[in-house]
């Protein structure tokens, strides 16, 4: 099959694109490298088993023509390509909402065009300020005012997950919306606000680990290899067409015992400090204390959920590390 990955470049479409060439499909990705790296998909391009099997495209999903062209070859669609991160949607917070809601609609109108199966990224931050666990498909969502642009990221990507709902009950459109929580693994890049990377960064550099508020707010961690299975498994699960699934890992931890586990295997001497969310975040941000998800849909379509624990998550991100310093 030939897939296209809009947003390849970046860190899940990278993996993405690695696994379905395992599988010997053909890849095409268009990524404008805005969050993305080339270096993310290079070694794939170069690689000889994958020879004639991956084509890269440096181009945006607003570049219609191109998009065109490429959802016509195509047998079917990952839409990827996003503005990312607490800190990058609130530097840019006018682009951010274009590329999130035009963008992703031009991509459901050429699927619909072509009549090819999409799988739309959305996000757990869709459920907003929660702090009930788990969080399952059917919960409401619940956000702060508009003047705080950290909200914006979340309502742009619900307003993608109404768009590809309606075009699948108006127009039969065959999409899948998956929601993915807090995913990491080698290849992610700190600088727009993912934690963990952030915080390997700052102990391997023997600097403060910067823990934001009081540090008692938990998360969960999906390793990114568990990401990638579910999203292929749920792209050949005729059941998930029309359904919005959540992805995310198991273990709930709290983000001060994050920084300390990740001071202890990295043998940092950094002191871990805590940080005033208005002090790292100046204005528009509110933080949600708990983030824990119900991965029984996924595993009822699948037979599949992200069990890998956090320690191999972050032992594997930290060899990333040192290999990409030595
Ligand atoms: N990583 C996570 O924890 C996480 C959590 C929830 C949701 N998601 C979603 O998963 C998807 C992938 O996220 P990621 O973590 O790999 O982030 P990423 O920033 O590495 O990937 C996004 C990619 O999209 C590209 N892109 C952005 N605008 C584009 C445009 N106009 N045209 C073409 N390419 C464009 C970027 O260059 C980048 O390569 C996103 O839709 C994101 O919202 C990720």
């Amino acid at each position: 099959m030939k897939i296209l990955l809009t947003g390849g470049a970046g860190f899940i479409g990278s993996h993405l694109a690695e696994r379905y060439l395992e599988l010997g499909h053909k890849v095409y990705v268009i990524d404008d490298l805005s969050t993305g790296c080339i270096d993310n998909v290079k070694p794939l391009m170069e690689d000889p088993r994958y020879e004639g099997k991956l084509f890269f495209h440096h181009d945006s999903i607003f570049n219609g023509e191109k998009l065109l062209d490429l959802v016509g070859i195509c047998d079917r669609v990952v839409h990827l390509a996003a503005a990312v991160g607490v800190q990058y949607i609130l530097d840019n917070p006018l682009s951010s909402l274009k590329t999130n809601i035009q963008g992703t609609e031009i991509v459901l109108g050429l699927c619909h065009r072509f009549q090819k199966k999409v799988l739309i990224a959305s996000t757990s931050e869709v459920y907003g300020n929660q702090s009930h666990a788990p969080l399952v498909e059917t919960d409401g969502c619940a956000y702060g005012p508009s003047t705080k642009a950290r909200w914006s990221y979340a309502a742009s990507k619900l307003m993608d997950e109404f768009m590809a709902l309606g075009y699948h009950r108006s127009m039969d459109l065959p999409v899948v919306i998956a929601r993915f929580f807090n995913t990491v693994g080698p290849r992610q890049t700190g600088r727009y606000g993912m934690v963990i990377p952030r915080l390997v960064g700052q102990a391997m550099r023997n600097e403060p680990l910067t823990v934001y508020g009081d540090g008692r707010q938990t998360r969960t961690f999906t390793h990114v290899k568990d990401a990638v299975e579910s999203v292929v498994r749920l792209m050949d699960a005729g059941g998930a067409e029309g359904e919005v699934i959540n992805i995310g890992g198991a273990e709930e931890v709290s983000i001060l015992d994050l920084a300390r586990r990740i001071k202890e295997k990295t043998g940092s001497h950094s002191e871990i400090r805590l940080i005033p969310y208005d002090v790292v975040f100046p204005k528009d941000f509110e933080d949600m204390q708990r983030r824990v998800p119900g991965t029984d849909k996924l595993f009822g379509l699948t037979g599949f959920r992200p069990l890998t624990k956090l320690d191999a998550i972050l032992d594997d991100v930290i060899a990333h590390s040192r290999a990409a310093q030595a």
